[in-house]
């Protein structure tokens, strides 16, 4: 295994906060490993990275499908010695609780809570055998603070808020650091063109959200951030 090349696992990297965060790590001599579904958009953002940095693999994987996780991690795996999982694929549709389809229920619950479990239980054996690993979940403000038609968003991120919160408790023994961060509103393409249009300047860029991610992953001392609320210096929209 130590043979292998160090490598830090991003989900959800080919657009908004997983992107800035796989070009801050990578402008950092990180290997980063992409994933997200859209092949297309990750070859582009690998594409537009090489600029700064060549230090970026690809691995096309829709974490709401359980066996593509399990799948794709084991050939990460046979190549890379990961030592950081950061789970930030996530989708929402922003609609009252009695309008939400059963389809967008499912696609919510499915990719950012059981698809993060999975990523997150691909990887324990491997970071136990290594004698250690970093999660960083990048959860939401969402998960504490309630906003109308966000029912099933912040069950998505409160429910990972909390296995997290037991799980940190069940393998800090083996030295894997269990971080969750919840973000406020952040420039991206998760929010309509109205809402950019209108409170773009508002919001945190993810560019500064990964520069401290960055920073979580770079402590090196005996210390574990548990949980990180970051807002806009202006608050909530
Ligand atoms: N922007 C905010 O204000 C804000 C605030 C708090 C928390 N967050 C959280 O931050 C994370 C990133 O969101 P963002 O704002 O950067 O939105 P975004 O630009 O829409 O990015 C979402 C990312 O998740 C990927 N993704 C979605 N479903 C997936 C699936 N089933 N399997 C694998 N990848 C999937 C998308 O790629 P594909 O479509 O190609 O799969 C994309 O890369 C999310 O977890 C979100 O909940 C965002």
């Amino acid at each position: 295994m130590s043979e292998m090349k160090k490598a830090v696992w991003i989900t959800g990297a080919n657009s908004g906060i997983g992107k800035s965060i796989t070009y801050q790590f990578s402008s950092n001599n990180i290997c980063c490993i992409a994933s997200a579904r859209r092949e297309k958009a990750l070859i582009k953002m690998k594409e537009e990275a090489i600029k700064v940095s060549n230090n970026i693999e690809t691995f096309p994987l829709d974490v709401s499908n359980t066996n593509e996780i399990s799948k794709v991690s084991k050939k990460i795996l046979r190549e890379f010695d990961v030592d950081c999982l950061i789970n930030n694929a996530g989708v929402t549709t922003f609609t009252t609780a009695e309008n939400h389809s059963h389809k967008d229920v499912s696609e919510i619950i499915q990719t950012n809570l059981i698809g993060a479990i999975g990523t997150i239980t691909s990887l324990l054996p491997h970071f136990k055998k290594r004698g250690g690993g970093i999660i960083i979940n990048v959860l939401s403000v969402a998960a504490k603070k309630t906003f109308q038609n966000s029912s099933v968003y912040s069950a998505s991120k409160a429910g990972l808020l909390a296995y997290s919160n037991v799980l940190r408790e069940e393998v800090r023994q083996y030295n894997i650091k269990v971080i969750n961060v919840l973000p406020g509103a952040t420039r991206t393409p998760i929010w309509s063109s109205e809402m950019l249009n209108e409170y773009a300047s508002q919001m945190m860029s993810p560019e500064d959200v990964a520069k401290f991610i960055y920073q979580l992953y770079s402590i090196d001392y005996n210390l574990v951030p548990e949980e990180i609320i970051l807002r806009p210096i202006k608050g909530d929209l």
